[in-house]
């Protein structure tokens, strides 16, 4: 007997305020034109004044129970990959157990930036497959608009904020690809590479928050080789390819970075889920927010098989297959 983790719930919540690309023309020398062409992104969502991460990830938290049809109690683990916390400690996924008044398990967050939620999905899937929990909420959820230079037009222009969640369950497998739930996962991080994607504040340096500084060329070169090389290693740990995919649901960092590893992954671009336009970067956030777009867009059905992938700060990056 094989113990999958399979998808029982899902859900999301962004923030009201939505902001045009065209509103950073008043403050920056930038255009709608240039975001557009390159990036992809034409508007993204900002939480309201004292809107904390914790706020958004109750609000997709509870989207995603409500779509299971559970309750607080059947979870057995609360991971919430953030690198926006509301406060340095305790971990944001305490404050996310406490909202939605769950008096039982464990809760922790995950903290690798943009891949965080790929890095939080493959930690709950061990959490199921190891017996250590039956039912775990992986959440992503991010305030990335606290972080933000509001001079730096490099950076400001592509962030945004939200929050989505999803809910593994333990489930029995027969052992093959044609079991439902996470059949693979590829993860790598590469520290030398820190320095072209951070926050320049911390606790322990200089007690600041800080604001991302970012070589938006160089994460670039990073993200078109790696996604797809992830990508590829996890579909290959289980026998499987490009060839093989439903979706793609990629990190929704820059379209052209999605189009290039759709690209050389061979799959096709009627293959892959898109909301970076609507989002732009959520961070960890991004990928649970587009597979719940897709989700409630009627997209994505039972038995389909998806690759999902990030990178991000660190550098820090993987896949996911599951299937739907
Ligand atoms: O989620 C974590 C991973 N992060 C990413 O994946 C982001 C990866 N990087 C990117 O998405 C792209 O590199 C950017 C969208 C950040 C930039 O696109 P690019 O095609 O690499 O542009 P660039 O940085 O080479 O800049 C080209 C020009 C520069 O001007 P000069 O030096 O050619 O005169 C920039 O100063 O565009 C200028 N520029 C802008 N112009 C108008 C940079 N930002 C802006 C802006 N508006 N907002």
């Amino acid at each position: 007997m094989t113990i999958r983790a399979v998808v029982r719930g899902i859900g999301h919540y962004l923030p009201d305020n939505i902001v045009e690309n065209s509103a950073f023309e008043a403050t920056l020398d930038t255009s709608d034109e240039w975001i557009k062409a390159r990036s992809g992104i034409e508007r993204r969502h900002f939480a309201a004044e004292g809107q904390t991460t914790s706020d958004l990830a109750i609000r997709a938290a509870n989207a995603a129970l409500s779509d299971a049809g559970l309750v607080a109690d059947d979870i057995d683990a609360i991971l919430v990959a953030t690198s926006t916390p509301d406060l340095t400690f305790p971990a944001v996924a305490t404050m996310v157990q406490a909202g939605l008044g769950m008096t039982r398990g464990f809760c922790f967050d995950v903290q690798a930036v943009c891949a965080g939620f790929i890095f939080a999905l493959a930690n709950a899937n061990a959490l199921i497959v190891s017996g250590q929990a039956k039912r775990v909420m992986v959440i992503g959820a991010e305030t990335f608009s606290r972080i933000m230079d509001w001079t730096d037009r490099g950076t400001c222009v592509l962030f945004g904020d939200g929050a989505g969640a999803l809910i593994l369950e333990a489930s029995e497998g027969s052992g093959t690809t044609d079991d439902r739930g996470i059949l693979s996962t590829d993860l790598h991080s590469d520290g030398r590479h820190r320095d072209i994607l951070y926050v320049d504040g911390g606790v322990s340096s200089n007690q600041c928050s800080g604001v991302l500084r970012m070589q938006g060329k160089e994460v670039f070169r990073h993200a078109i080789e790696k996604l797809a090389q992830t990508a590829h290693d996890a579909l290959e740990k289980v026998g499987l390819s490009g060839a093989d995919v439903d979706w793609v649901v990629p990190h929704q960092a820059n379209l052209r970075i999605i189009n290039g590893t759709a690209q050389r992954m061979g799959v096709s671009m009627d293959h892959v889920i898109v909301t970076v336009q609507d989002h732009g970067n959520t961070s960890a956030a991004s990928v649970p927010l587009a597979l719940s777009v897709a989700k409630s867009a009627g997209q994505l059905k039972p038995g389909q098989l998806i690759v999902t992938e990030a990178i991000g700060g660190g550098l820090a990056w993987g896949a996911v297959v599951l299937r739907w």
